[in-house]
Parts: structure tokens; sequence; C-alpha cells
């Protein structure tokens, strides 16, 4: 790392879907330690962005009618409105739609050119298009269909650029064995390992299959692969390419952090990309968990996707932000649930850190006329209160360090009781009773008042709001200058002698069940308003009339070599003779089809399945998502039929 830049990246969101909880939590969580460096006296580059190129992109537009670049430039919008809400303080942003941007990836990929490391070939294999990945035989499940999302793979055929990634394996390797915090956290490591060691193979670099993307320099025909366009936004948003000031000042990153999904990406692809431009790697990738909703995993077609505007709306910025980092530890799988949330905001922070300052104000109101008095009388209570203080602080910084925030808030927390604690044992309104303990009475409400202005600097990271309300409250200088972590724990620099500010409640208490019943019948409102609209796309007569459908014999069937899943088909069409290849070697042995009459969709291009002639595809009914069951036609159906 650098010695005073701190420069961290969010994965740049696809622009094909909303923003939902899981992108608000990456990004929530980069600029609370973007704001905590920042404190700490940093120069800190917080990036994040969006990623626009690819054909899911250019498929989501035209299911819209309009053009990739309108649906970006729409859904762009949506993110930054998103930041803009949740208090980001990202400092660049980038599109991969921007010219510069362009420029860089088209840099990096002549810079891998020139050092021989791209070369082109013919790329065959099954390809899953939703997720723009090729995937191998033995990574499919039942019916050829892709482990991530469950969709159907084709196989597709080629030419394509092809990056000599197996080249960097040894390097890449070295690297991560000699720098123990590049893979994080230490538990993901071991699959990046292995991964490696199984022998990295060269990576395809170009699509020549769709148009919205990069073009390869020198060859039109080919777009540069999504990834490679995408993990450029790293380094082109600094000027990679141009004048590069800020290449200069903050690359490597100090951190990339990621969604566990895409880890490999960023430990595999970009670094041995970056290892054959001659740039230095990254200090280190994070990878954090996945959240699922009330139990189940977010997705579309559940309609549980949680719109962040609208939980911000319900709860309030920080209370979702402390949510989001104070529920699970960074790098474990978390489950999001309204229950859980309330519990938060009313347990932590209505009546742990709510309270502590309600009742501090309460005291300086009624014991001094809200002035706040100089500490002047020191008690045996003080020095477990300051060893806590320096304690607390000193923790903190580690963990936000390490990334455990849920940990950073914990520790937070631990300074909150004991400052509760410290009001319980010090007993003001007994000290109250006695004129001549006066003096300590205004030196035990300044010690809190002191402490609870600690705090707000210890949450000003995760809630800046929250942080801002406190000291206003206090009357505490709002600006925090500091130039190092060690100076944010100072104690009694808080003034004195000042007006407290006006009360205000940080977290209204929420009624749990009135809450839950409010927010089930909302939820199912807008469940119901989804169900309304079409879940499959409309097609016109004209479409369907363009498919020809027909009645075929098996005359022949047998395995195709090598895959457990295909079986190949000789079919009579009456007029003419055709072999199909069809997925479902599973569900049926070759003998169990021949003689009968099958229905095939005839005028589908021929394409190649494990390298065997398909020329056409057989209807079948996928039962439990697994089996196959083929729709047969009476025997009295001659071949070649037409099905209308
Ligand atoms: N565009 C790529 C990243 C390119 S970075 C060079 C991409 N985009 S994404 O929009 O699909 O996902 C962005 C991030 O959101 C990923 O890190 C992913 O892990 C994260 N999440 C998506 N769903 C999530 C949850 N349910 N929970 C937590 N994070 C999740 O991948």
């Amino acid at each position: 790392m650098k010695d005073n830049t701190f420069y961290i990246t969010t994965p740049i969101y696809y622009v094909n879907d909303v923003p939902h909880i899981g992108h608000a939590y990456t990004t929530v969580a980069c600029d609370s330690i973007s704001r905590y460096k920042r404190l700490c006296g940093y120069e800190v580059c917080f990036l994040t962005g969006t990623d626009e190129h690819g054909q899911k992109i250019e498929q989501a537009a035209e299911k819209r009618g309009i053009t990739p670049k309108q649906l970006a430039d729409e859904v762009v919008e949506r993110f930054a409105g998103l930041w803009k809400t949740l208090n980001i303080s990202n400092d660049k942003f980038v599109r991969t739609t921007d010219e510069l941007h362009k420029k860089a990836v088209r840099k990096i990929f002549n810079k891998m050119k020139e050092n021989g490391d791209i070369y082109i070939d013919h790329y065959e294999g099954w390809y899953c298009t939703p997720c723009e990945t090729y995937l191998t035989e033995t990574q499919l499940l039942d019916g050829n269909c892709c482990p991530s999302c469950g969709r159907e793979t084709a196989m597709l055929k080629e030419p394509s650029y092809f990056f000599r990634m197996s080249k960097y394996g040894d390097t890449l390797l070295k690297h991560i064995e000699d720098n123990p915090d590049f893979v994080r956290p230490q538990s993901r490591r071991n699959e990046i390992v292995s991964f490696i060691k199984d022998g990295l193979r060269d990576l395809s670099v170009s699509r020549a299959t769709f148009k919205w993307g990069i073009p390869v320099p020198d060859d039109e025909e080919h777009v540069i692969y999504v990834w490679i366009d995408a993990l450029t936004n790293y380094i082109s948003a600094l000027g990679y390419g141009e004048d590069g000031a800020d290449f200069e000042k903050f690359w490597p990153a100090t951190y990339h952090v990621v969604g566990k999904d895409i880890l490999r990406f960023h430990t595999v692809y970009w670094p041995t990309m970056l290892l054959s431009a001659g740039i230095s790697l990254p200090d280190a990738v994070f990878a954090h968990g996945w959240w699922t909703v009330e139990g189940q995993k977010m997705s579309k077609s559940l309609g549980n996707a949680i719109d962040p505007n609208w939980l911000v709306e319900k709860f309030g910025v920080d209370a979702i932000r402390y949510f989001l980092l104070r529920e699970v530890p960074f790098g474990l799988d978390g489950d999001f649930s309204f229950k859980a949330l309330i519990h938060r905001i009313n347990g932590d922070l209505a009546n742990d850190l709510g309270n502590l300052l309600n009742r501090t104000m309460g005291m300086v109101n009624r014991y001094f006329d809200g002035t706040v008095q100089p500490y002047s009388e020191a008690g045996p209570e003080d020095k477990a209160l300051e060893e806590t203080i320096e304690r607390v602080f000193k923790e903190v910084d580690e963990h936000i360090t390490n990334m455990a925030f849920n940990k950073a808030l914990m520790t937070t927390w631990e300074l909150v009781s004991a400052l509760n604690k410290y009001i319980d044992e010090t007993a003001p309104w007994a000290l109250a009773k006695d004129e001549a303990r006066k003096a300590r009475l205004g030196s035990v409400l300044y010690s809190v008042l002191d402490g609870l202005k600690l705090v707000s600097l210890l949450v000003d990271s995760f809630m800046p709001e929250t942080a801002m309300k406190i000291r206003r409250q206090l009357g505490a200088t709002q600006e925090i200058n500091v130039t190092d972590a060690k100076d944010l724990c100072k104690i009694r620099t808080f003034e004195s002698g000042h007006k407290l500010g006006e009360a205000e409640q940080l977290f209204p208490r929420i009624e749990e069940k009135e809450m839950l019943e409010a927010l089930k019948k909302e939820t199912d409102d807008k469940k119901q308003d989804d169900e309304g609209e079409p879940v499959v796309e409309e097609i016109e007569f004209a479409h369907f009339e363009k498919m020809v459908l027909k009645a075929a014999k098996v005359l022949e069937c047998e395995k195709v070599k090598k895959s457990d899943k295909l079986l190949k088909l000789q079919l009579d069409l009456g007029t003419e003779k055709r072999q199909v290849v069809s997925g479902i070697a599973k569900s049926y042995q070759p003998a169990d089809l021949i003689g009968k009459t099958l229905v095939l969709v005839a005028n589908l291009k021929p394409a190649k399945l494990m390298g065997t002639l398909s020329e056409g595809m057989i209807l079948s009914a996928t039962v439990d998502g697994k089996k196959h069951k083929v729709l047969e036609l009476p025997d009295s159906v001659e071949p070649g039929t037409d099905i209308k």
C-alpha cells in the first residue's frame, strides 16, 4: 500500500438490472471505509460505476425497443440517484461507454498483444447468454443448463481472440503465496489457489456474436469480451492511457471489493491481464458474501429484490447503512429480514445510542440549563472510561482496516455501553442533590458529552447524518480535523461553556407488530401488481407462423460419444431424413425412442453440438426442472405432417 493514499473500488454494476440491496451493500461498505480513511488523513479515491456493454444489455435494450446506450443512460441515473440517497461519497464514477474508458481498454489490449499474449483461434463451447460465460461440459447441469442461472446453454463455435492466460499461472500463484492478503478473506484463498493449480487455460477475449461492445483494435468484426472491458475500469477511471496523474498517484488499488461470485475474475483474470500488460497488481481483493431476503435467494421471478430507495424511505438512510454492515460479518452470507432490521433499530440505535444522548442532554438541561460545564473534578469512575475509549478506538481502527465492519460497530457499541454504565455508576441525579458536588456533577456530564462526541466520530463513517445530528445537539464543532487515526480518540478536546443545541430524537422506536403488518401488506400489494404483468414476452402471430413444426419418426438413435446428456437421432420427415442432437440422454435410452413419432422444429438453423451436426430440435416438456418427456404423436400421424 502506498503511504498516504487509499484507492478502493466497487464492482461496476450491470445496467440491465436496477439497483437492489446487494449493490447497495458493497457500495455502503466501500463508502464507510473511504470516509474513515479520509477522517484519518488519507488521500482517498473511491470509485464506483456501471458496466454497460455486452449481450445481456443489448438484449435487454432490444426488448424495450431502445438502443443499449439509451438503456444505459436511464439505468445509470438510477444508480447515481441511489448513491445520492445513500450518502455515498464516491470520488469518481466510471461508465464503460465513456470515451476515456474505451481508449484505456484498447490500450491494455494492444499492450497485451505487443507482449505476444493475444492470438486468434476458434472457440467452441457451451455458452450461457445471460451469464456471458462459456462453460465446460463438467460444469453443466442436466439439460445443458448453466450452473449459475439454471438456464439452458447453447453450443457455440466462433472465431475468437485469445489471451495467453496459461502463461501467467505460476507467476500468479507465487504472487498469492508471497502476498497472503491478496485474496481476502483468507477462507476464499484456497478456492482460488486450487483453481490456478488445476492449470489456467487461455481465455477467449473477444466475441463476434454481438455488437454492443468495444471493437477489437484493427478488427471491427469482434468486440472485446466484457470482462476485459469491465475490469479495465479500475485503471481507466484513473486516466490510464491518458495523462495518468491519478494513475500514478493511486494505482495499485488498496482494495477491490467484490461479491463472492466474481472473485475469480478479480483474482485470476484481472491480475494475469495486468501481468501481461506490465502493470502492477492491486494490493488486495476482498470478496463479501451474498444476501438472501427473508431466507430466499433474491430473484426477479420471485419479485423479492428489495429496492434500497424504498427501504430508506421507510427506515431512514442511516438505519439501513448500519443494518447492512452490522448484521453480517463482511465476507459471509447473510439474510435480510424486516424483523432483524427493526430489532437493530429499536435495540442498538434507538435504545442504546438514542437514549444515551437523550438522557445526557436532559440532565445537562436540567442541572445546568443546557450549558456544558468544564471538566474540573476527576472521579474514580473516570479511569475505566478513559481506558475503554483508548481500547475502542484502537480496535475499531483495526477492524475497519480489516473490513470487519460488524466488529467495528460492535466495538463502538462497547463505548456506548460504557457511557451508559458510567452514568449509572456516577449517578448524576444523586450528585445533583448535593451542592458541594456540583463540580463533580459538571465533570461527569462533561465526560459523557465528550464520550458522545467521540462516539459521533466512530459512527461518522457508517452513519454520517447521525454523526452530524449528534454533534449538532452537543454544540460541537462539526468539522473533524485530524491527520491520523491516533488523533481521533483524544479525550477532553470537547469545548465547554457553550449551550447545547436543540434536542432531536435520533431514531424513533418502531412498533414492531404494526410495522411488520404494514410492510407485509405493502409487499403483497406490490407482488400482485407485478403478477398482473405478463411474465413471458408476447409475440406477434407472424412470428409464431414462421416456425415450422413437423411430425418426425425416429429411425435410429444413439448416444453422442463423450456426452452423458446428448442423444443423436436419425429422423424420417417423409420426404427427407434429418439428424438431430437432443439433450435428453438422461431421460431416455436410445432404444426407448426408436419407432416413436415426435415433434420437430424443422426450420432451425443447423448447429453443431459436441461436434455433431444437429438439424432441428425435438420438443419436450421438462419435468421438475430435470426430466424430459418428449412430445409424442399417435402412430397414425404420417412422418412429415405439418403441425399447426
Ligand atoms: N458487472 C459485473 C462486475 C464487473 S466488475 C469489473 C457484475 N455486475 S452485477 O451488477 O451483476 O453485480 C455487482 C455486484 O453485486 C457483484 O459484486 C455481486 O456479487 C453483487 N451482488 C449481486 N447480488 C447480490 C446479493 N444478493 N447480495 C450481495 N451482493 C450481491 O457482476
